[in-house]
Parts: structure tokens; C-alpha cells; sequence
């Protein structure tokens, strides 16, 4: 295998250098800024929101196997100027997107069917010689890839998935009487070089949910007061930006409503299952989907004998195509009679965050103020004192 291959790699290149990008001043206004506002030297994926050019960023890195400087200069992770620079392959990615695009148009109306990760599944050159290993072993199968089947399972419903789920983490009542928690913990990603940093998460019932890690650079956080959110990273190229409507505004409402699992069945509409039975760590898992307001399509899967969540997978627009965001529960504690997950993994294409909870602290006093728009936060060059 190739240098490409190594997905590990990828974003610390984006930590590393995203840091380093300045924060505009209308960073502080409630606007998504766009990418002609920031960026340099874009020409095919115009007229969209960063966060979603910074998720397309990921869908390519995803797709063809490389981090950032698989397309970008090296010298991109030190200076953020040096993103704008073209390079051959960064010429060819643009080509691809044009290509890409006109097929959909031609073939499928316009549908993104044809996306990069079609042809390249994780690597620079697509394969176009049959492989015999591939048509001679048994696949392994990806519990994010199934999907509903005309003949696959009507029983159990989803009424009684969920209901059981109700009753694994302590029964309805129970469930009911949790309005808020603190919980504290580490977390570790890219954007903290992988080493644990002290995390602390602030719900409150039905859907307000506050998320502030300590980086090495400064402290970032995600806000959801439950109709409006806003992500303030140090690592990110605009450093405070307000959650975009749908799959971004969907996935953090449903963050903040799992914190309170008797409130589940309300949290996603168009409840459906018919998806095989499939396993993750072995353990057989039901599936269940549902819709988010912005139209997110969710699939949760729950321990078929325990009944407890076990990942949540939902699905984000780009402009080449949608992106996965994975989460997975375990070890699961009771807190107020109601099991918390104490580990959390949240997957996506630009990262992968560890969380592990060492204290939950239920019904106490979690102040408004926790939930209001944070400040865009200040970057702290990493070594420098707190
Ligand atoms: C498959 C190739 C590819 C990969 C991998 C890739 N990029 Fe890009 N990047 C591009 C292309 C192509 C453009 C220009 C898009 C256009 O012209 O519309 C671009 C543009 C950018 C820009 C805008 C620069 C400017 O000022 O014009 C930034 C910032 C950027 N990329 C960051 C990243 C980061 C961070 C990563 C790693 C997650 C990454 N890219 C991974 C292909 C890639
Ligand atoms: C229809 C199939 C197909 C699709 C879809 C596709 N590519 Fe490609 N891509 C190819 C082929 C074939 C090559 C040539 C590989 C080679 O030379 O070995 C290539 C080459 C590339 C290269 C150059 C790799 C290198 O080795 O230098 C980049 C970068 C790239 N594609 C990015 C993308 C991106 C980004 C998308 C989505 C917008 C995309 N591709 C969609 C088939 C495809």
C-alpha cells in the first residue's frame, strides 16, 4: 500500500493546520460565512457555507485515502494561505468535481448517485481490473451500509425498539425525572494531538446541551440551547460559526435529546425498520431510522439483548456528496437510576473524538447562561502558559 492509504494521518493535518487560520471579523456576526468570504482560490465549490467546504474537504480526504496534504502543499499545515497554492493533484481533484457533477446532471438529473467515493474508495487510483481476492472472500460487513429492505424484518417494530431501550436504562419514570446533568470527563482527538484534555458536557431537559473541551490551543465548545446552535473551535478556519440549518442543526438537536432517553420517541419522526440484523463488536444490533426536522436520515442501532443504544449514524449534505457522523455509546452507568454512556466515540470524516466521562452529576442546577451563544474563542499558540 501507498503513503495515501494511511487515513490516521489525515487530520492531524487538519488540527495542525486549521489552527494556524485567522478569524475574520464578521466571524462574530450570526451569518454562515461563505467561502468567498475566507478563502482565496476557490472555483467549482462556490457559493457554499465553510463548514460544509471544510466537510467536502473530508469527503475528498475520505474518499481518495489522503489527508490534507494529499492535495495541498506541506507547507499548507504551517500557513493557511498555502491551501489556496494549486498542485497537480489538487487540479485533478477540481477536474473530478466538474466531472462528477456533469454526469450527475446528464445521467441522473442533477441526483448525486456518481460521488468520489463511487469510483475511489479510499485511495488515489480507482481499480479497474477485477480483483479475484475480493470476488473469492467472504466480505466484511459494514453495519453503516445496510439499509431497509422491501423483505427484511417488520418485528420487532420500532415502538418496541425504542420501548425497550426506555426500560434498559431504567424504566420511563425514571427517565422522566432526569432534567439535567453535568457530566465531566477527558476528551481526545486530532485537535488535541490525541492526548486526553479535560471535557465537560451540560444538558438540560428536553434538548439544550453544551459540550466545552481544553485544548492545548484554547478552549473549544458546541452549543445547542435547543433551536439554535454554534460551534466555536480553535481549530476550525472560522473559529465561532452558528450551526447550519438541517443535517447540522438535526445532529445537535438529537445530541442534546439522547441526553434524555425518555424523551426519544419525539426526538426523530418517520420511524421505520426492515433493515437485516447485523452485529457491531459482535453483539447482534437492531436497526432503527428516523428523520430529523431538516430531514437528516438517522439510523440508530440498539443492542439487541441488553435493548441499549449502541451508535448512532446520521447522514450530512456537502456539495460532492453526503458524509457519515458516527456515534458509539458503551459503559453505560446509572446516574439518578437512568444509564449514561461514559464512552462516547464520535467519528466523522475530519475526525475522531474519544470522550470518556469520569463524574455525571443528574438534576442539578444547569444556569441559561451555559447554553447562549459562546465568544469566538482565542487561540492560544500550543506551549504557550494558561
Ligand atoms: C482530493 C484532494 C483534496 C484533499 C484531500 C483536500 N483538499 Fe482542500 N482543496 C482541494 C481543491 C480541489 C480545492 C479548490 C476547490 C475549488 O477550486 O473549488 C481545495 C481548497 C481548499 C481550501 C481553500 C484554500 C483557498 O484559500 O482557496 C482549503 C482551506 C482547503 N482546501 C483545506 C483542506 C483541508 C484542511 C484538507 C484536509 C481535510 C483538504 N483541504 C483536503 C482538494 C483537496
Ligand atoms: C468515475 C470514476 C471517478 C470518480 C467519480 C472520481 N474519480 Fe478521481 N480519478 C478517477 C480515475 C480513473 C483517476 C486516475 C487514477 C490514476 O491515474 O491511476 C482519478 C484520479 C484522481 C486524482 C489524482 C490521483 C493521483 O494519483 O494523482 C484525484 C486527486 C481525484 N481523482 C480526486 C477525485 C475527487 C475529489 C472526486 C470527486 C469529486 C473524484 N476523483 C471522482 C476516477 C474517478
Amino acid at each position: 500500500m501507498n503513503a495515501y492509504k494511511r487515513i490516521s494521518a489525515l487530520t492531524a493535518g487538519i488540527a495542525g493546520a486549521a489552527i494556524l487560520l485567522v478569524t475574520p471579523a464578521f466571524a462574530q456576526t450570526e451569518k454562515s460565512p461563505m467561502v468567498e468570504d475566507v478563502f482565496k482560490n476557490v472555483q467549482v465549490l462556490k457559493g457554499i457555507p465553510v463548514n460544509q467546504f471544510m466537510e467536502t474537504m473530508g469527503f475528498f480526504s475520505a474518499a481518495i485515502g489522503a489527508n490534507c496534504t494529499g492535495c495541498h502543499v506541506a507547507e499548507s499545515l504551517q500557513d493557511q494561505a498555502k491551501f489556496a497554492e494549486d498542485v497537480p493533484r489538487k487540479r485533478m481533484a477540481r477536474q473530478m468535481v466538474t466531472m462528477v457533477n456533469n454526469f450527475n446532471k446528464q445521467a441522473f438529473g442533477g441526483r448525486q448517485v456518481l460521488t468520489c467515493w463511487t469510483c475511489h474508495r479510499g485511495g488515489p487510483s480507482p481499480e479497474n481490473v477485477p480483483s479475484l481476492l475480493a470476488q473469492y472472500t467472504i466480505p466484511v460487513e459494514d453495519p453503516n451500509a445496510l439499509e431497509i429492505s422491501p423483505d427484511g424484518p417488520k418485528e420487532p417494530t420500532a415502538d418496541q425498539i425504542l420501548d425497550k431501550y426506555i426500560q434498559a436504562v431504567g424504566g420511563a419514570a425514571a427517565a422522566a425525572n432526569l432534567k439535567s446533568f453535568v457530566a465531566k470527563g477527558t476528551i481526545e482527538g486530532y485537535d488535541t494531538y490525541h492526548v486526553k484534555v479535560p471535557v465537560e458536557i451540560y444538558s438540560k431537559a428536553p434538548s439544550a446541551r453544551t459540550m466545552i473541551w481544553h485544548t492545548q490551543n484554547g478552549d473549544s465548545s458546541t452549543v445547542f440551547d435547543g433551536k439554535a446552535g454554534w460551534i466555536a473551535m480553535v481549530s476550525n478556519p472560522v473559529r465561532l460559526i452558528p450551526v447550519l440549518p438541517g443535517g447540522e442543526l438535526d445532529g445537535a438537536k438529537l445530541d442534546a435529546d439522547l441526553g434524555f432517553p425518555g424523551g426519544i420517541k419525539t426526538a426523530l419522526k418517520n420511524w421505520r425498520v426492515g433493515f437485516p440484523m447485523t452485529a457491531i463488536d459482535d453483539k447482534p444490533v437492531y436497526i432503527v431510522q428516523g428523520m430529523g426536522a431538516g430531514n437528516t436520515r438517522v439510523k440508530l442501532y440498539f443492542d439487541a439483548e441488553s435493548g441499549l443504544l449502541v451508535r448512532q449514524l446520521r447522514y450530512d449534505d456537502t456539495i460532492v456528496g453526503k458524509v457519515p457522523v458516527q456515534m458509539d455509546y458503551a459503559d453505560y452507568r446509572a446516574v439518578a437510576g437512568v444509564k449514561v454512556p461514559y464512552k462516547i466515540v464520535i467519528t466523522w470524516t475530519d475526525n475522531q473524538q474519544i470522550i470518556l466521562l469520569t463524574d455525571v452529576q443528574a438534576n442539578v442546577n444547569v444556569e441559561a447562561a451555559r447554553f447562549a451563544k459562546p465568544a469566538a474563542p482565542v487561540l492560544r499558540p500550543r506551549g504557550q502558559a494558561r
